[in-house]
């Protein structure tokens, strides 16, 4: 955790999730009491297809919503895209964008990733700004070097702590069970902070940095004790409200 900084568990779905998914939203916005949403920020961010229910069964709840992505621009011929207004149309406050699984499978650079961060400034929406290594780059040594290559590249210039978030999910830790070591995770967190408040001066320093691969009930105090960890974003875990709630409780507890 970083002093000051209110940690934030975010929940990402993926492509999970139908209408019968709903009965687990419905829980954890019950499971949210007052104390938690006091000292814990959360977002479920479910498929596009469950967004709009997703917030209107938050409505009056602490359970914020996001997307998983969205288009740079805010409305088009884009076929099968969505944009940041849409999101925002749908009454959801957040936005993942630049996760590895959309770099991998739809070649999005860190250009791209830039752009659909200002989108969703525009609209009024959190960027949740992912950045990660490769297991190749993460045995090459390179890790630092890519991680700064992103910051420099997909988080834009004018980003604050107010409408910005950075997510670490080194790529070979994502829904594999594996995880970087506390020391490394700290290294690295310290290495984004640093880098961060270089680029950004001191909303750098107040900036939330999440880390996200392989996040559990089990695993997450640890996760969480590190300096510059303010957060999850968690995969698999989010799919269940037990296991999300469980996270969340570990956060309120710290
Ligand atoms: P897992 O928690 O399933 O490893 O997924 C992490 C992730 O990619 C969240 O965006």
């Amino acid at each position: 955790m970083t002093p000051d900084i209110i940690p934030l568990v975010a929940g990402n779905w993926k492509m999970n999730g139908a209408r019968d998914q709903l009965d687990q939203l419905a829980l954890m916005s019950q499971g949210l009491d007052d104390d938690l949403a006091d000292a814990v920020d959360v977002v479920v961010c479910p498929p596009t297809t469950l967004l709009y229910v997703a917030t209107t069964l938050s409505e009056d709840t602490p359970l914020q919503v996001g997307a998983q992505d969205c288009h740079n621009e805010q409305s088009g011929a884009h076929t099968g895209d969505i944009s940041a207004e849409m999101i925002k149309d749908c009454l959801a406050d957040y936005c993942i964008v630049g996760h590895s699984e959309r770099r991998t499978d739809h070649g999005e650079s860190d250009y791209h990733v830039a752009g659909k961060a200002q989108a969703c400034w525009r609209a009024g929406l959190t960027a949740i700004i992912c950045i990660g290594e490769t297991e190749a780059e993460y045995d090459a040594g390179m890790a630092q070097a890519v991680l700064k290559r992103q910051i420099l590249s997909s988080v834009p210039e004018g980003a604050t702590e107010d409408d910005t978030i950075v997510a670490y999910e080194p790529v070979w830790a994502i829904g594999t069970g594996k995880t970087p070591s506390p020391e490394d995770i700290r290294d690295i967190h310290a290495f984004i902070r640093e880098t961060l408040a270089e680029k950004l001066g001191g909303h750098g320093e107040r900036m939330r940095i999440l880390y996200g691969g392989s996040v559990k009930p089990a695993n997450a105090a640890e996760l969480m004790s590190i300096l510059n960890v303010d957060g999850a974003l968690v995969g698999g875990a989010s799919l269940k409200a037990e296991d999300f709630l469980a996270i969340c409780e570990i956060y309120r507890d710290m």
